[in-house]
């Protein structure tokens, strides 16, 4: 494993402390309501102090983007991006998908990548051009061949109702095609699991690029493509997400494209 990825191992694992010491006595949190459907806890908060402390550990002149902190100023050639608990709304339920994801940029290009589920002690990690693992099984994509006998993962605009219709239009464009489409509730998770190969596809609308900073180099590294609506390779900036292997890809994109309204179309 490569060194930098063991420092945001040992970041992820703090935080999924955190997490499991909480897991059993979410009636006890405080919880806050950032915006529509966006919920916070003291969780997530420690949750994203105990990451930020390992990486300033070891490399304190880096900049860190962290979903309930902001931007910390620092080095920009080196950006960690971090969703303490991604997954939240499970959480606070006892639902248990959800998971720390933490990601290294490099001069806009993300080169390592941790996501960890502590209730399942499941660890996904990538580097760039070394490959994706699930604990130390390498991780690939599924190979099938369009959409045909697919389970394909997705998340609703839950929090921006505004997209809900067009959201709707996609999913009936996609829904006669597979086998099954589910909506697990931890996008970061979602993509891990493609890479792991226990999704086809995924598609989803305004993600943050917390969710989706760390799934991208591991659906990239386990053989996967994943990009915005238009193909192109802007999804951290719209937060718009389509990912499978080569042919799924192809054909989601193709599916859900006629359906975008203006503001989508990236
Ligand atoms: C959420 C999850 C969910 C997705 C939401 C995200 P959070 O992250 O990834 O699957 O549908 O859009 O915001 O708020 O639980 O970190
Ligand atoms: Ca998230
Ligand atoms: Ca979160």
């Amino acid at each position: 494993m490569h060194p930098t990825v063991n420092i945001a191992v040992r970041a992820a694992r703090a935080a999924g402390d955190v997490i499991l010491r909480y897991h059993n006595q979410v009636d006890l949190l405080t919880i806050e309501n950032k915006s529509l459907n966006d919920f916070v806890s003291e969780v997530d908060k420690t949750a994203e102090k105990a990451i930020i402390n390992e990486i300033k550990k070891a490399f304190p002149k880096h900049s860190i983007l962290a979903e309930e902190s902001g931007k910390t100023l620092g080095d920009d050639n080196f950006l960690w991006i971090i969703d303490p608990l991604d997954g939240t709304t499970n959480f606070l339920h006892g639902f248990p998908q959800y998971a720390v994801s933490i990601a290294l940029v490099e001069k806009g290009v993300t080169t390592h990548a941790v996501i960890y589920d502590p209730f399942k002690e499941e660890l996904f990690t990538s580097s760039k051009g070394e490959g994706a693992y699930l604990n130390d099984e390498r991780m690939r994509v599924t190979m099938s061949l369009g959409l045909k006998d697919t389970l394909i993962g997705t998340g609703f605009p839950f929090k921006q109702p505004q997209h809900l219709d067009c959201y709707l239009e996609t999913f009936k464009a996609i829904h006669p095609h597979v086998s099954g489409i589910r909506r697990a509730g931890a996008a970061a998770l979602d993509l891990a699991y493609l890479a792991a190969g226990r999704l086809d596809g995924f598609w989803e609308i305004g993600l943050n690029s917390w969710d989706i900073a760390a799934g991208s180099l591991m659906v990239k590294e386990a053989g996967g493509f994943i990009g915005d609506f238009s193909g192109r390779d802007q999804y951290m900036e719209t937060g718009n997400v389509v990912a499978g292997n080569a042919e799924v890809y192809k054909e989601l994109l193709k599916k859900i494209h006629p359906h975008l309204t203006a503001d989508l179309q990236r």
